[in-house]
């Protein structure tokens, strides 16, 4: 029988791959020695070290060796992991070495510069931080697409300016090692006129004037968070054509006064203050409310959390994209127009000063909500889609919706430090296979724990103390698994000792 799998096994390899094998039969373009041999020599400049690349996981991707798999043996570099060619050609176009565990230095003869055919190039998320970024990157002038995010430090070489095809360049410093003088910048933004993606985030450009950026006039994404940037920003930054998404975040001097038209706007963390924009007009920083926004129809993230804001979030009630929503440390009155916004998804508000009532929000995909920490008061109203609700520290008062049994993805609930009372709804203990958060902390809830606690498979943690509770500890409580915190202290419970709860595996 062996034999027979065998046979299977070739022909449907054999068939599987015959496009290819004809492909490569007629044009009979391999990986040359050249390349083959620079590519060998790169990978033995380092030493693969696991900690290079930690960053990695921080950012959600997985880092393995890559370079482990290039083997003298295998003599078609273009079959190498992270390395593709051009069929045509079987030159090399695209080095993908990112998150790659590569420790060392890149020297400016470095054998990686003889690739003159490479359009990307992705080095991030390595350790190269012993080297500088080297001048002859400029020496790979088709390059379209660089990325030596987090994996070197010091300046920033003006011969990168020589990469005048480049769309995309992403110099994100995580350790904020890597530096722009404003002669480098300047000749930089001079030549690179295709670029569409910059991110410059943690690079120290304190010494720069941004007004310099209006050169690029592609750009659709622009990052600058916590560049150290000096000088109040043009209105013009916002006047670049293209420009979708701009990330200002954590420079505590950027201030300016402007007007703009983006689909994503990041101002944490900035001196923007006075008021939030209003739907036409001018911002300016004495605290009048103006505008930001000339026109809100694109706009679908906006966080302004973390500034000096103050005075009422005028009507801008034409974000009807707007599906992320923050806003944190600001001195506000909760705006009408927010229950309208069409598309709102994402709301967070928490620590503000927001007071009065609270309603029904329109948006037929609210998902999370989070008003936690301010002063709102009264009734809390239904919240039919939603998933994660947070309303903790508030003045709430009244019972917990009975309409909140309708909703059927509810994984948190957080209504604690609040004023609410009446009985906690049965329908909560029913929820354990989604809810994995219940936490009702100081409150006024009195008569029993829900008794009857359905077999959880996420249930996690649920935080009823401070209340006026009695009765006994619901036993049906043994069958959710995952419950790694019950703190049903502070209340009127009269039970013995719930030892049944040991064989609860996490708690
Ligand atoms: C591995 O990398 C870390 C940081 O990236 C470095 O501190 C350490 O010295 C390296 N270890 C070796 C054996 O090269
Ligand atoms: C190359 O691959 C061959 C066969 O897979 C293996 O025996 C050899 O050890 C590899 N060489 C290196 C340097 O990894
Ligand atoms: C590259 O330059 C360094 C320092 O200038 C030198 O030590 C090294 O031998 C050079 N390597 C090659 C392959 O020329
Ligand atoms: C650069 O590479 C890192 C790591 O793979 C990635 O997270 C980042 O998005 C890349 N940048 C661009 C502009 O693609
Ligand atoms: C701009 O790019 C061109 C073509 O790549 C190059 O010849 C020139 O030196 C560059 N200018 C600067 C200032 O780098
Ligand atoms: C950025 O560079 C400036 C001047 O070159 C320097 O004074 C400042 O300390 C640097 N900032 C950081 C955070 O390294
Ligand atoms: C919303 O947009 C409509 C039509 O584009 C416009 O007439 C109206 O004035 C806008 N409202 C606000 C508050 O900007």
């Amino acid at each position: 029988m062996r034999w027979l799998v065998c046979l299977l096994h070739f022909l449907f390899f054999t068939l599987q791959y015959q496009p290819a094998f004809f492909y490569f039969s007629q044009t009979n373009h391999l990986c040359s020695p050249e390349q083959t041999s620079a590519l060998l020599q790169f990978k033995h400049m380092f030493t693969i070290n696991g900690s290079a690349s930690w960053l990695c996981d921080q950012y959600g991707h997985l880092s393995y060796p890559k370079t482990m798999s290039w083997n003298e043996t295998t003599t078609d570099c273009c079959s190498w992991d992270g390395i593709k060619c051009d069929r045509m050609t079987g030159q090399v176009i695209a080095l993908d070495l990112s998150c790659s565990q590569l420790y060392g230095t890149i020297l400016p003869n470095n054998s990686l510069f003889s690739l003159r055919h490479l359009q990307r190039l992705n080095l991030a998320f390595n350790d190269f931080t012993q080297s500088r970024i080297s001048p002859s990157f400029g020496q790979l002038s088709s390059l379209t697409h660089l990325n030596l995010s987090s994996s070197f430090s010091g300046s920033i070489p003006s011969e990168i300016s020589h990469l005048s095809k480049l769309v995309s360049l992403d110099l994100f410093s995580y350790y904020q090692l890597v530096k722009l003088e404003p002669y480098n910048f300047h000749v930089l933004l001079q030549n690179l006129t295709q670029l569409q993606y910059l991110c410059l985030a943690r690079v120290n450009i304190s010494s720069i004037v941004p007004i310099s950026l209006m050169n690029l006039s592609s750009l659709t994404y622009l990052d600058l968070e916590q560049t150290g940037l000096q000088e109040k920003l043009s209105n013009k930054i916002f006047h670049l054509p293209n420009l979708e998404a701009l990330n200002l975040g954590y420079n505590p001097y950027v201030n300016w006064a402007s007007s703009v038209s983006l689909s994503m706007l990041r101002l944490t963390g900035t001196a923007f203050s006075g008021g939030v924009p209003d739907s036409i007009g001018y911002l300016n920083f004495s605290g009048q409310v103006s505008s930001i926004f000339s026109n809100p129809e694109q706009l679908f993230y906006l966080d302004i959390s973390y500034n000096r804001l103050e005075g009422q979030i005028p009507n801008i009630a034409n974000l009807s994209k707007v599906a992320y929503f923050t806003l944190i440390t600001a001195i506000l009155g909760l705006p009408i127009w927010l229950y309208n916004l069409p598309s709102l998804k994402y709301l967070s508000l928490a620590s503000n000063e927001f007071t009065g009532q609270i309603y029904e929000f329109q948006s037929k995909s609210l998902n999370h909500i989070n008003l936690r920490h301010n002063k709102l008061q009264g009734l809390i109203p239904p919240f039919p889609t939603i998933i994660n609700l947070f309303l903790s520290k508030n003045t709430f008062t009244g019972e917990i919706p009975s309409t909140i049994c309708n909703v059927s993805f509810l994984e948190i609930l957080d209504f604690s430090h609040n004023s609410l009372s009446g009985v906690i709804p049965q329908c909560l203990a029913n929820f354990s296979n989604v809810l994995s958060v219940l936490d009702l902390r100081m409150n006024n809830f009195h008569g029993n724990i829900p008794s009857t606690f359905t077999e959880g498979k996420k249930l996690r943690n649920i935080d009823l103390n401070g209340n006026q509770l009695e009765g006994r500890v619901p036993r049906s409580l043994a069958t959710c698994r995952h419950l790694e915190v019950l703190d049903i202290g502070n209340n009127k419970i009269n039970d013995t000792f719930p030892y049944w709860l040991e064989f609860l595996p996490e708690l």
